[in-house]
């Protein structure tokens, strides 16, 4: 298996669905993100789509849509059937620099089918995981993974047996499944993954500032930052978080900023098959805060178009 490519920066933007699309990838690409990842994709769907795919004479990357600028990439995998886990797997590697494997996400209609979250509590199956993906690709394979499903924190032992099967980076967001995003994402844990593999560690979770990117690094050790919510309406942290652990301080930018931001956003999503109401609420997060927000809100979800959703911010903005 390939080694990881080489990362531009210590600060990586979260996978999150309906969220971190091609546009808002590639934004955070350009602010400093060393490594962008896909929205977590079913492996069922990959097969699924190849087949009806072959038939229109396409490519899986016209499902998957990136744009060669995001690289190096990553995507994720969810699903735990072996074989379509393999199948899949070999559909996506030419396309993308690491394949990941979601073993965190705590939605019901994901644990149901025994993927996500619900695999931290199965060793014996995440090995069988592990091995299928690395036998499958010569692209490198990472994982990320939460804490355990509720009390117990299975993550140190299946940690343990993804290095021993290959895996070659893994990401923890220090809470547990049931916790959801509530309580606090407890970063001794991930001190304590540092500790315990030789393999890189991505630490994640709360990182919404550049001080906390740097506190994370201090207080655990961890190789990588991964920021979700935080750069969610705001790729600017990325730039923030690489010139305040470089030189100690950084830029704050202004409501113009992120207005012209959204629509460098708008712009790039007009390439992409993003649904219109995912762009929508990309529209609420970037003006968050920044404008006359009650006027506002209500005209943005008014919008039927991503043109609708430019005039209408600009015409806030005088
Ligand atoms: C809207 C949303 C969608 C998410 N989708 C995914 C996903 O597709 N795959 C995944 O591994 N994690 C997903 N996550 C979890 C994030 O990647 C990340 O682990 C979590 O938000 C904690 O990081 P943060 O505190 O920086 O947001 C999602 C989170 C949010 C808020």
């Amino acid at each position: 298996m390939s080694d990881l490519p080489k990362f531009s920066s210590r600060i990586f933007l979260a996978p999150m669905a309906g969220v971190s699309d091609p546009a808002l990838r590639l934004l955070c690409k350009e602010m400093g993100a060393g490594l962008v990842v896909s929205e977590l994709t079913s492996i069922h769907a990959i097969i699924a789509k190849e087949r009806q795919l072959q038939v229109e004479n396409k490519k899986i990357s016209e499902f998957i849509e990136f744009s060669e600028k995001e690289r190096p990439l990553s995507v994720q995998l969810f699903g735990s059937d072996l074989e379509a886990l393999g199948r899949a797997a070999k559909i996506v590697e030419p396309f993308f620099d690491v394949i990941d494997y979601n073993m965190g996400c705590p939605a019901p209609h994901i644990t149901q089918q025994m993927a996500g979250g619900a695999l931290l509590q199965n060793i014996e199956l995440t090995q069988k995981i592990f091995k299928t993906l690395v036998s499958s690709v010569k692209k490198p394979v990472t994982l990320k993974m939460r804490a355990g499903v509720n009390g117990q924190f299975l993550f140190k032992d299946i940690a343990k047996v993804a290095q021993k099967e290959g895996i070659k980076m893994i990401t923890l967001h220090a809470r547990t499944v049931r916790q959801g995003y509530s309580g606090k994402s407890d970063w001794t844990l991930i001190k304590d993954l540092k500790e315990m593999v030789d393999i890189p560690i991505v630490g994640n979770g709360d990182v919404t500032s550049p001080e906390l990117a740097k506190a994370m690094i201090d207080e655990t050790g961890c190789d990588y930052v991964m920021v979700g919510r935080g750069a969610m309406g705001n790729p600017f942290l990325f730039r923030q978080i690489n010139d305040y652990l470089r030189f100690g301080s950084y830029q704050e930018y202004s409501a113009k900023h992120r207005i012209e931001m959204f629509l460098k956003y708008a712009d790039f999503a007009i390439n992409y098959n993003i649904k219109f109401s995912n762009i929508r609420q990309q529209a609420m997060r970037f003006t968050k805060g920044i404008m006359h927000a009650t006027k506002l809100r209500p005209q943005i979800m008014l919008a039927k178009t991503v043109d609708d959703l430019k005039s209408i911010i600009i015409e806030a903005s005088y």
